[in-house]
């Protein structure tokens, strides 16, 4: 007969397995699209501004800062996060990407959202407020 200590390793050995699995689920198949790969340093001044800049703009009607989607991805965790475009195409939202997000929109297309976004950002804003505005987004990378 089988002592009750042999028993009771194999429940430790049970329950260890399903922590381990709930973990590594936990990794895999949690919010993939805000796992952070890139360290992200803000200039807090230029983020200030793009938070003005965004709401002055517009760009709070389709995007929220909560986590939540609206007809555009959120903001939240947004910046350093791997972004699945429409072309089928993975990339890393770094400095470039959320930069010609704003300026080129129609050239990199998140999964799952239609090409909304007005295509003159370019011009109606200068260099400097789309630099405030990536800084803003990187703001709310956490
Ligand atoms: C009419 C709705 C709308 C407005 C207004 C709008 N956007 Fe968007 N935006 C979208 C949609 C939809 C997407 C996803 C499709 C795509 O990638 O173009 C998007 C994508 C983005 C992305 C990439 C997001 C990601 O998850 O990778 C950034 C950055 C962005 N927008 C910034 C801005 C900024 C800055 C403004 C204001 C200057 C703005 N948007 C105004 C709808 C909008």
């Amino acid at each position: 007969m089988r002592s009750w200590a042999e028993g009771a390793l194999a429940l430790v050995v049970l329950v260890g397995l399903g922590a381990a699995l709930l973990l590594f689920s936990g990794e895999t198949l949690g919010e993939g699209s805000t796992a952070t790969t890139a360290p992200i340093t803000v200039d807090p001044d230029a983020a200030v501004r793009g938070e003005i800049i965004a709401n002055r703009t517009g760009c709070l009607a389709c995007h929220t800062i909560n986590g939540t989607p609206g007809s555009g991805p959120t903001w939240r965790g947004l910046a350093g996060s791997s972004r699945p475009l429409q072309s089928g195409e993975v990339v890393t939202a770094d400095d470039v990407y959320l930069t010609n997000s704003i300026v080129a929109p129609g050239s990199e297309v998140v999964a799952g959202f239609d090409n909304l976004m007005l295509p003159d950002y370019g011009e109606t804003l200068t260099e400097q407020e789309v630099g405030d505005l990536v800084e803003y987004i990187k703001s709310l990378a956490s």
